[in-house]
C-alpha cells in the first residue's frame, strides 16, 4: 500500500515535471483537423489575396499551385515523416534522425527563429482581426466610403496602446489553449472551430459572388496574365507556399511526432494540402468579386482586408453582419496558425528542459511580447524606422517567408534524399511495412531528392538576385 502510495506520488511528480508519456493528438481525424489547422489561417484570408492582387491575379496562382505541389507538399511529407520517426520537438528530432555528430539539428534551430519572427508579426496582423471582429459587432469600422474606412484603420494601426492590447490579448488566447495541451488544447479547439470557420467562409462566398459584376473579379482570378511574372515574383509565390502549409521551420516535425502511429503521411499531408488550397481560392471568390463589384483596388496589399473588406460589406444588404462573419472566421482561421507556431519552442522548452508545459508557455509569450511589440508599432511610432528599407513588420515577413523557410526547406530536402535514404524513407511512409504504398514512395523520394531542392535553389537565387 505504502508503495502505491510513494508510486503514485512520484508519477505526479513526473507528471507534473513534463517526463509522462509524450501528449500526442487522439485520433485520427484530430491529426487531419490540426494539421489542416496549421496550415489555414491569415495565410489564406490575408497574405494569399493581397498578393494575388499584387502580383497579376491568375498567373501568380498557377505558380504557387505549381509551388505548392512541387515544393510545399514533398516539405510536408519530409516533417512529418521525421517527427513521427523520432517523436520530439524539432530540434531533436532532426539530432536523433541524423549521422551522429552531423548538424542537421541547425534546421530545427533556424526554424525557432522563424517561429518566433513569423509569430511577431502574425501576431500584430491578427490583434487587428481580432480588433475588426469587435468593431463590427458595435458598427464602427463600416462605412461605404473607402476614405472612411482607409481612415479607421489607420487610427487603429497607428494607436500605440491599440496594437499592443490586441496583440497581447492574442498571445494570452492562444497561450490559454496551449497550456492545456496537444489533445485537449489543440485537437479539441480545432475540431469545434474549424467546420465553422468553413460553414462562415461559404456562406461568405456566396454573398459576394452572387452581387451585380462579380464576374470580374472571378475572370481576375481565372484568366492569366503572364507578363506580371518576375523573378522576385516567383519566389513570392514560392515563399507563399512554404508559409501557407506551414513548413521549412519544423512546425510540421513538431506536428508530426504526435501523429499517430497508423497515420497515413503522404495521404494525410496531401489532403492537408488540398484543404488549404481550397480555402485560399474560397477566400479569392469571396474577395475579389465583391472588390470588382465595388470598383475598388485590387493591388493595396496587406491593407485590402481591412480597408477594402469593410466598404464592400457596408455596400451590401445585410453587411453589417457578414462583417462581424468575416472577421471572426479570420480570427478563427488565424488561431489554429498560431497555436502551431508557438507550439514549436513550447514543445522544445518542455522536452530539452522538462520545462512544464505552462512555464514554457509563458516564457515563450513573454519573448513574443517583446519581439512582436516593433512589428506591431510598424505602422505607427516606429513608422520612420526601417532596415534595409523595410520596416520591421516587413522585414520579419520577408525574412522568413523569402528566405528562412525556403532555406530550411531546402536543406530538409538534402537531408531526406541524400542522407537519410530511401530505407528510412520507406520504413516512415509504410508505416514499417503496414501500408502497401511503394509507388507513391518511389516518386515522392525521387521528387524530394532531385526535383525540389534545385527548384528551391533556383527561385531563392532569382528571386533575391543572386543569379
Ligand atoms: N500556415 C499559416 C497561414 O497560412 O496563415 C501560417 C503559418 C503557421 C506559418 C505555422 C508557419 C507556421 F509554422
Amino acid at each position: 500500500m505504502a508503495t502505491t502510495t510513494k508510486e503514485q506520488a512520484q508519477a505526479t511528480s513526473t507528471e507534473e515535471r513534463g517526463l509522462n508519456k509524450r501528449d500526442a493528438f487522439a485520433t485520427g481525424l484530430g491529426v487531419l483537423v490540426a494539421t489542416i489547422g496549421s496550415a489555414v489561417g491569415l495565410g489564406n484570408i490575408w497574405k494569399f489575396p493581397s498578393l494575388t492582387g499584387q502580383n497579376g491575379g491568375a498567373a501568380f496562382i498557377i505558380v504557387y499551385v505549381l509551388c505548392t505541389v512541387l515544393v510545399g507538399l514533398p516539405v510536408m511529407i519530409s516533417e512529418h515523416m521525421i517527427g513521427r520517426t523520432a517523436r520530439k520537438d524539432a530540434v531533436n528530432s532532426l539530432r536523433e534522425v541524423a549521422p551522429k555528430g552531423q548538424p542537421w539539428w541547425l534546421i530545427g534551430a533556424a526554424g525557432g527563429l522563424s517561429a518566433f519572427l513569423i509569430m511577431a508579426f502574425y501576431s500584430s496582423v491578427a490583434g487587428w482581426v481580432f480588433a475588426y471582429a469587435f468593431k463590427g459587432i458595435t458598427g464602427s469600422i463600416l462605412s461605404t466610403d473607402p476614405a472612411v474606412t482607409s481612415q479607421n484603420f489607420g487610427s487603429l494601426t497607428t494607436s500605440s496602446w491599440e496594437v499592443l492590447f490586441w496583440q497581447w490579448l492574442v498571445l494570452v488566447w492562444v497561450g490559454v489553449i496551449i497550456v492545456m495541451g496537444v489533445a485537449k488544447g489543440i485537437e479539441r479547439t480545432t475540431k469545434r472551430l474549424m467546420p465553422l470557420l468553413f460553414v462562415l467562409l461559404l456562406i461568405v462566398c456566396i454573398r459576394s459572388l452572387t452581387l451585380d459584376g462579380a464576374g470580374d473579379g472571378i475572370e481576375f482570378l481565372l484568366k492569366p496574365d503572364f507578363s506580371k511574372l518576375t523573378g522576385s515574383v516567383v519566389l513570392a509565390a514560392m515563399g507563399l507556399a512554404f508559409f501557407k502549409l506551414s513548413v521549412g521551420m519544423g512546425t510540421m516535425i513538431t506536428y508530426g511526432s504526435y501523429f499517430k502511429d497508423e497515420q497515413n503521411i503522404p495521404m494525410t499531408a496531401t489532403k492537408v494540402m488540398l484543404a488549404d488550397l481550397s480555402i485560399s481560392l474560397l477566400a479569392g471568390l469571396a474577395i475579389f468579386p465583391a472588390v470588382f463589384a465595388f470598383g475598388f483596388n485590387v493591388d493595396a496589399g496587406p491593407s485590402l482586408l481591412f480597408i477594402t473588406i469593410p466598404a464592400v460589406f457596408a455596400s451590401m444588404p445585410g453587411g453589417s453582419v457578414f462583417v462581424v462573419l468575416f472577421f471572426v472566421l479570420t480570427a478563427i482561421a488565424a488561431t489554429g496558425a498560431m497555436l502551431s507556431i508557438v507550439e514549436v519552442p513550447v514543445a522544445y522548452l518542455t522536452g530539452q528542459f522538462n520545462m512544464q508545459r505552462r512555464n514554457a508557455t509563458i516564457l515563450t509569450l513573454v519573448l513574443l511580447a517583446i519581439m512582436g511589440a516593433p512589428a506591431a508599432l510598424s505602422f505607427g511610432e516606429l513608422s520612420d524606422f526601417t532596415i534595409a528599407g523595410k520596416t520591421v513588420f516587413d522585414l520579419y515577413d520577408y525574412a522568413t517567408s523569402n528566405v528562412l523557410l525556403p532555406i530550411g526547406g531546402l536543406f530538409l530536402c538534402i537531408f531526406v534524399g541524400w542522407v537519410w535514404g530511401f530505407g528510412a524513407v520507406e520504413r516512415a511512409l509504410t508505416n514499417r511495412g503496414t501500408l502497401s504504398n511503394a509507388r507513391t514512395i518511389r516518386f515522392f523520394f525521387m521528387v524530394v531528392k532531385y526535383i525540389t531542392p534545385p527548384l528551391v535553389l533556383l527561385v531563392l537565387l532569382d528571386g533575391l538576385n543572386v543569379i
